[in-house]
This record gives C-alpha cells, sequence and structure tokens, in this order.
C-alpha cells in the first residue's frame, strides 16, 4: 500500500507525477487549501504525511490539531518563519524545508531587481509598450550604472554568497554584514563590515538576503534608511517583514533613494498601492524561486524528505532534531 499524502499547493506536472506514482493522494497536482481544509483533510484521508509551502502559516494552533497519524510536514521553502518549531517539536512532528536547490535562483532574481532598478526597467518597458515614438535626449531617463559599484549584502549565507559570486562578474567591491564573518573562502572577496549601520554607510546598492522572525523585523526603517549614500539603490528579495514599508516609500518619494527593486513586501499577496505607483520601484511578485527548474527541484527535494521519513529514516532536512 503506499502511502498517503496531502498536498496543500499546486504543484509542476513533473512533481505531481512523481506524487501519484508514489503515494496514495487525492490530489496529486495539489490545490490551495487553507489551515481548515487542510486539517479536514489529512483527518478524513489518515494522511501520513503532509506537502505544503509558506502559504500556510503552521502556527502553535494548527500543528496542535494535525492529527497523530501524520508523522511528516514538508515546506516547499528555505524560509520557514511560517511555522512553529518549538510547537512541531513538541509535537514530535518532523518538519522539513528545502535548502540549497534555490539558492541560484534567488541569487539570480536579485540581479535582475539590481539591474531592473537601478537601469529603471519598468519604465522603458512601458514606453515601448505604449509604442515609443520619439528618441530620448542623452539627458533624458537615466538610470544607475551598476559595473563598478560598491554593493553591500546583508546576510552571508548561502544565497548572499551566490550574489556576491555574481556581483563579481559586475567587477562591484562587495561588502558584506553577518552575525559573524565568514571563512576567506566563503567571502568570495568581500569585505566583512561589524554591523549593519557600518555597512549602509558604505554601499550604493545594498540587498537584504537576512531571515525573517522577530530578530530582523523592520531593520530597515526610517533610522536605517537615512544611513545609505543619498541615491542609493535598494533590493529585496529575502523577506518583506524585515523592512518598514512606510519609511521605505518615504525614502523613494523623497529621492533619498534612486529606486528599490522588491520581491517580497509585509503583506503578501497585498502589496501597497502606494509602492506600485511610485515610478522608481521595481516589483516582482514573489518569485525567486519560480522556474521550472527550481520549482522541480524544491517539490523533488520535499518529496525525497517525506519518503524518507516515512520509510524510518532520518529526514535529510528537518527543522528540529
Ligand atoms: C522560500 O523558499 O523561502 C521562498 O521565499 C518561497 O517562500
Amino acid at each position: 500500500m503506499k502511502p498517503r499524502l496531502i498536498a496543500s499547493r499546486q504543484f509542476p506536472d513533473s512533481v505531481a507525477a512523481r506524487i501519484g506514482a508514489e503515494f496514495d493522494c487525492p490530489f496529486p497536482a495539489g490545490r490551495d487549501m487553507d489551515a481548515e481544509e487542510t486539517i479536514r483533510r489529512l483527518s478524513e484521508t489518515k494522511a501520513d504525511a503532509l506537502l505544503f509551502t509558506s502559504h500556510l502559516k503552521f502556527d502553535k494552533d494548527v500543528i496542535d490539531r494535525i492529527p497523530e497519524h501524520v508523522k511528516v510536514a514538508a515546506t516547499c521553502s528555505v524560509g520557514f518563519e511560517h511555522i512553529d518549531v518549538a510547537a512541531a517539536r513538541a509535537r514530535r512532528l518532523v518538519v522539513t524545508n528545502t535548502p540549497d536547490v534555490l539558492t541560484d535562483c534567488t541569487a539570480d532574481l536579485t540581479m535582475l531587481l539590481i539591474l531592473g532598478a537601478c537601469r529603471r526597467a519598468h519604465e522603458y518597458e512601458a514606453v515601448m509598450r505604449a509604442g515609443w515614438g520619439r528618441g530620448f535626449g542623452m539627458g533624458e531617463m537615466l538610470g544607475r550604472k551598476v559595473s563598478g559599484k560598491r554593493l553591500g549584502i546583508v546576510g552571508m549565507g548561502r544565497i548572499g554568497r551566490a550574489v556576491a559570486q555574481r556581483a563579481r562578474g559586475f567587477g562591484m567591491t562587495i561588502l558584506y554584514t553577518n552575525p559573524r564573518a565568514v571563512a576567506a573562502e566563503d567571502a568570495l572577496g568581500a569585505m566583512f563590515v561589524a554591523d549593519l549601520p557600518g555597512l549602509l554607510g558604505q554601499s550604493d546598492i545594498v540587498t537584504l538576503h537576512a531571515r525573517g522572525g522577530p530578530s530582523t523585523a523592520n531593520m530597515m526603517n526610517a533610522e536605517t534608511f537615512a544611513l545609505l549614500p543619498e541615491g542609493a539603490v535598494f533590493v529585496n528579495a529575502s523577506r518583506g517583514s524585515l523592512v518598514d514599508e512606510a519609511a521605505l516609500i518615504a525614502a523613494l518619494t523623497s529621492g533619498r533613494l534612486f529606486a528599490a527593486g522588491l520581491d517580497v513586501y509585509h503583506n503578501e499577496p497585498a502589496v501597497d498601492r502606494r509602492l506600485a505607483a511610485l515610478p522608481n520601484t521595481f516589483l516582482l511578485p514573489h518569485m525567486g524561486s519560480a522556474t521550472v527548474e527550481t520549482r522541480t527541484a524544491m517539490g523533488m527535494r520535499a518529496l525525497d524528505n517525506i519518503a524518507a521519513v516515512l520509510a524510518g529514516r532520518p529526514a535529510i532536512d528537518p527543522l528540529w532534531s
């Protein structure tokens, strides 16, 4: 008999095909279920496992209501702020995430945000979609050069390091701040700055790659935005909770910031309409990992975790041990 699985989100075809082949699953392609439906389906089907994503807030209340027969819950995300890990540990529910497999795509998308914000991509695109029709003067609609600039990376984990690797190709001077300096071979020539204020004061472009959660909440606020050099560019592909959006909007409106490139927001999927109304924002809808290759790899990694636990082996990416 195949193990029973509930997939509470829509997944790429190849992931759905593996779910169909290896599991007894009522919705192998997944469909968007809220917490109540997820708990109900887990109970009705006597499921052994849950495959979900960060759309589901896996807080203590939800975790405490996950039926005992569920042995493992795998989130298809590297971030796990949506999960109360202590509650999962107390319930002895194995919970896993999907590190590594989305590093490249998230770093690629960060470069897209940097380039899009500095080079006014959405404004130029809008000109083209409106028919273009007149040449621009030499001083009109100018962006900011990316190559050779000073890039400040906040958070030198896997994704921060992958951004540094790409930025080297642009001849950028790279600085980073992190709770600790990383080993020289991981720093890829980037210079360690002990604290955030010190980094911000030296960065033409700053990009966030820190975790969400209480320790980083609103780390970018009126005070910290004011430390950036006039005309700096701000990029965030990590978590919206790191940024006080009212302060960001004020910095973009006053011209302290030249532009911002954002993939993440405080209140997703609702975006503060004032961000969308500003000409100097380049905005994407939380799509860092959204390629066929990476979403497939994430789904497969989550299924590998589920298969391991249900076969009595240790999880590959446990969030507690
Ligand atoms: C992640 O994997 O954490 C991405 O941000 C998607 O939630």
